[in-house]
């Protein structure tokens, strides 16, 4: 019987050496000194011994008992110790150290512009309208009152895709898609921005750029409304100190046309780099809507007036931002878009 605890003893020991994992150690534990466990057995079958072997055996399996259940402790905290060096090197995070700020993304600048736009008029009343980027020759150019062969076709350098469809090269037409839907109601007051398309690529043009329109029809507008329209996007765009002027142009959709210039917001109008000296900056088209981009599209020029103005997008970026080139726009470097 004492052969056979040291041998139960021997063996418990190596295998509770060798366990890797609570579970088996805990069914070890169990099948050695548990209830019906080998060791507990011994004990049990002690009557078999005589009475005077019986304490000296009761002394052997405690003392075997005492180092099972010491190295049963010393095998959890080895296992203990392992599992958590386990987790860690899973874990690598330090959960106590500050947390990574998540970088959260931003509109594209010309996104943002184009949102300040459509901001300032929609509180002088302006609702946003939209049409398709491709657009039939009749809405880009003929119900603009550009007919074929008008050399005006010629400003506007296109890209089509059949003799009756093209890019749209400008975003005037969708004045006659809204003027086709909301015909013979007025007051018609609405922006549209949208991209346009040209055959054009330098420093200063892009194949596709972006353009905010206006249109306003209704009883008696007049050139003085445009002024004041403008005036007032100008100071809310550029500053309250800007000033604007009127420069006599042509389009064939506005009747009479004019330049607008805003007085620069570098030098306040005494001529620097940026205005060329001359203290002005121009930065869009306009004009009274002409009598036949009227009747056209369903309202009748001895009823109501309008005016209308196209502006480029990237132009009052740039010019508002201070960028030199326009393609720094669409070549997607984080490094210079991170900066508006
Ligand atoms: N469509 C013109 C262009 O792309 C810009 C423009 C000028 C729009 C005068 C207008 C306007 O509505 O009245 O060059």
């Amino acid at each position: 019987m004492f052969e056979q605890l040291a041998a139960l003893q021997k063996e418990a020991l190596a295998r509770i050496a060798a366990c890797i994992d609570t579970e088996a150690l805990q069914e070890l534990k169990v099948a050695y000194l548990g209830k019906k466990g080998s060791i507990t057995q011994i004990s049990r079958s002690m009557g078999a011994l005589d009475a005077a072997e019986r304490p000296r055996l009761g002394q052997a399996v405690n003392t075997a008992k005492d180092k099972l259940e010491a190295a049963l402790a010393e095998a959890l905290r080895r296992i203990k110790e392992a599992e958590l060096a386990q987790k860690l090197a899973r874990e690598r995070d330090d959960i106590s150290l500050p947390g990574a700020a998540f970088a959260l993304g931003r509109g594209h600048i010309l996104s943002q512009v184009t949102r300040q736009i459509e901001d300032i008029f929609l509180g002088m009343g302006y609702t946003v309208a939209e049409g398709p980027e491709v657009e039939l020759d009749y809405y880009n150019f003929e119900a603009m009152n550009i007919p074929p062969e008008h050399p005006a076709r010629d400003m506007q350098d296109s890209f089509y895709f059949s003799n009756s469809m093209l890019l749209r090269t400008h975003t005037s037409p969708v004045q006659a898609h809204v003027m086709e839907a909301m015909r013979p109601a007025i007051p018609v007051k609405i922006i549209c921005p949208g991209r346009v398309y040209r055959r054009d690529d330098d420093a200063t043009h892009s194949p596709m750029f972006h353009q905010v329109e206006g249109l306003y029809i209704d009883n008696r507008v007049t050139l003085a409304d445009l002024k004041g329209t403008l005036l007032a996007f100008a100071q809310r765009m550029f500053g309250p100190e800007r000033q604007i002027r009127l420069r006599p142009s042509y389009f064939p959709f506005t009747e009479p046309s004019a330049e607008v210039d805003i007085s620069c917001f570098v030098c306040g109008g005494a001529g620097c780099r940026l205005c060329k000296g001359s203290g002005w900056i121009e930065i869009l088209g306009s004009g009274m809507v002409h009598p036949n981009v009227l009747r056209i599209s369903g309202y009748d020029p001895d009823q109501v007036s309008g005016f209308a103005f196209g502006m480029g997008v990237e132009r009052i970026a740039m010019l508002k931002y201070g960028i030199n080139d326009m393609r720094l726009l669409f070549d997607n470097d984080m490094r210079f878009l991170a900066q508006f």
